[in-house]
Parts: structure tokens; sequence; C-alpha cells
């Protein structure tokens, strides 16, 4: 077997995790003749650029953050910019798998990176998708590898946010990531004890925000701690960008009309701490069972499939199941149904 491996998207913490323990099953137990890993996505398909994975560059992986390979979240080979313009080098890529003899090619990645490898597996390419993303919204899969890392992150942010809010009789707002997906701001905002939760999936209103912080004044709380997901929005209005395709802003957006409300407020954005950093077990667990899963979807030619985990069982499904799809939180979720009944706000 000769394999190709890559990482393509935002980096999540898991990743090398991941290629630790494909790379070394596919050696040790399926005896895979090559494994190389082409640097910085697609991007390295489309230029030839790899490196041989082999013994020595798979070890003193497991706890390690980022990605070996290098990662883009922009280079498209189906949309790539050469000198300056857009071209299509789908056809290059396709070429360099077949002149490198690959068998599959594993492709570790969100939604954006296994829609693209959907397309190339319709041009001949064998691809095995393994779901990474902090954002946690890839369909048909409970976990993706990097989120609970990205919760830990923020929940230990919103504990440092209560002790100076407190200290200062006043609203600290935590803006997190997650598109437009609240997966991170709610299983923070409930393991960090927020008093206001605000989700895409659940536009909120300035009133009911102000009626929750005046309520804990009355009851002697003189401060509150606000969550936001970076994709959160007011009823009534759209979501906040930094610019165009990158989500961000409401957290400093909302602070400022608390102010204008005559309550004073601050804003912490999280942002790349959520991504960077070492794994924590949970993630290191899951990242070392989806990585043996497609180094066992490779030697049993399980090509064009996906790794989901369902409860607590991995799975695979074909890739266009789930390229393209968002998970969204379900607003009927158990955890938004017991935060609500514990007098959390959704700004609702
Ligand atoms: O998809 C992961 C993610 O971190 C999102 O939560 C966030 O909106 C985006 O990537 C940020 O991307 P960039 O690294 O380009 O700032």
């Amino acid at each position: 077997m000769r394999i190709g491996i890559l990482t393509g998207g935002g980096d999540a913490p898991g990743l090398n995790a991941v290629i630790r323990s494909c790379g070394k099953s596919l050696y040790k137990e399926f005896k895979a003749e090559k494994i190389i890993g082409f640097r910085d996505g697609f991007k390295g398909m489309v230029l030839k650029d790899y490196l041989e994975l082999k013994d020595e560059n798979l070890s003193g992986l497991l706890h390690r953050g980022g990605t070996i390979l290098g990662t883009t979240n922009r280079d498209n080979p189906f949309k790539f910019k050469v000198d300056g313009q857009i071209k299509d080098m789908s056809s290059v890529v396709v070429e360099n798998y077949k002149n490198l003899n690959l068998d599959c090619l594993i492709v570790i990645g969100g939604d954006g990176t296994l829609a693209i490898a959907n397309e190339l597996s319709l041009l001949g390419v064998n691809v095995i998708g393994v779901p990474k993303t902090i954002d946690n919204d890839l369909a048909l899969t409970d976990t993706t590898f990097g989120f609970m890392t990205a919760v830990d992150m923020a929940t230990e942010a919103l504990d440092r946010l209560h002790t100076t809010a407190e200290s200062h009789h006043r609203v600290n707002i935590l803006e997190t990531m997650g598109r437009n997906a609240g997966w991170i701001a709610l299983f923070s905002g409930v393991a960090g004890g927020a008093d206001v939760i605000l989700l895409p999936e659940i536009p909120y209103s300035l009133d009911k925000i102000i009626e929750k912080i005046n309520y804990r004044k009355k009851r002697g709380k003189k401060f509150s701690i606000i969550i936001i997901a970076e994709g959160a929005l007011e009823k009534g209005s759209s979501q906040t960008y930094l610019e165009k395709d990158r989500l961000g802003g409401i957290g400093n957006k909302l602070a400022a009309q608390l102010e204008t409300e005559g309550i004073e407020a601050r804003c912490t954005v999280l942002g790349h701490l959520q991504r960077g950093g070492t794994p924590n077990a949970y993630d290191r667990l899951i990242a070392t069972s989806y990585g043996y899963m497609a180094a066992q979807m490779a030697a049993f030619r399980e090509y064009n499939m996906v790794v989901i985990n369902n409860g607590s069982k991995l799975l695979s499904v074909p890739i266009g199941q789930v390229s393209g799809i968002i998970k969204n939180v379900p607003i009927d979720h158990d955890l938004i149904k017991g935060a609500a009944a514990i007098g959390v706000s959704f700004g609702t």
C-alpha cells in the first residue's frame, strides 16, 4: 500500500495524534510500503510538495498541537490562485496522485476540506476522510477531535473572567469561535457557569439580556458572565464579520450596546487560543481511534468514506453524506433545556 495523507482547513488539537496513529498502524499492522504527507493541505498536492512519513517522524506527536504537515484554509485546488489568477488545478492533483502511485489519500479536515475530497473522489482519487474541527459542526459525527480541547480553553477563560467580573461588578463577555454553529459556546458556557449563552441557532434580544443582568443585580449579584458564539446574532440583525467570510466582532458589538444602556461591559475574544496547543486527553483518545479507523479503511479499501462516531461507536459513511452539510445545535438539545431550567438565559 502506498498512502497519501494531508491536513486541511483550520488546525485543531489532535491533528498530529491522528497522523501518528494512522501512520504507525499502517506500517506496523498493515505493512504499508510508503506513506507520504502532503504539505499545507491540497496545496501540497498541486505543487507536489510532500515528505515521506517514517517511524522517526511519526513519533513524539501525540501531545503536539498544530500539524507537522502544515495546513491552509485558502488553497482549494478547484479554485487555485496561480500568478494572481484563479485556475482549476484539480487535474494536476489527480495527475500527481497517479504519478506517485498512491492507493488512496487520507484527508483530515472539516466540512470545506471534505467537500473538496468528495469532488476529487468523483475524479477518481480514492479518498478516506477523518473529521476534524474545533467547531464540532460536521454532519453525522457526534464529536470531532479538537472540539473538547477548545471547550476546555473556553471554560478556563470563563473561570478567569468570573473572578475579575465579580471584583469589578461588571459584565464580562467571552466571544468564542464555531462559525455558524454554537457548540463551543454551549458546552463551555454550561461548563463555565455563564449567566447568558448566545448561540447562532437562537437569535437573541438585547432587552432579554439586560433583564437577566438586572435580575441578578437585584438578587445581589452585581456581575454577569456572557458567552457569545462568533456566529450569534440579534433578532432582526445579520451576523457580524471582520472581513469577507470571517465571522467576528459580535462580542464587542454587544459590549458597546450594554455600555450605551449604562452597564459596564468588557469583551474578550478568545480567538485562536481555542485552536492552538496540546490536545486534551479526550481529543488524544478520539484522534488515536479515528487514525486507526482510517488505517483500517485504507487496508480494506473502504474508499470514498468518512470516519464518524455515533454514540460510542466508530463507523464509516459515504463522503457525500457529510460533505457540505453543517450540524447545528438542535434548539431542543438537552444542555439547552438543562441550562434554561437552572436559570441560564439564551437571550430570549
Ligand atoms: O473552523 C475553525 C475556525 O477556527 C472557526 O471557528 C473560525 O471561524 C475560523 O476557523 C477562523 O479561521 P482563520 O484561522 O482563518 O482565522
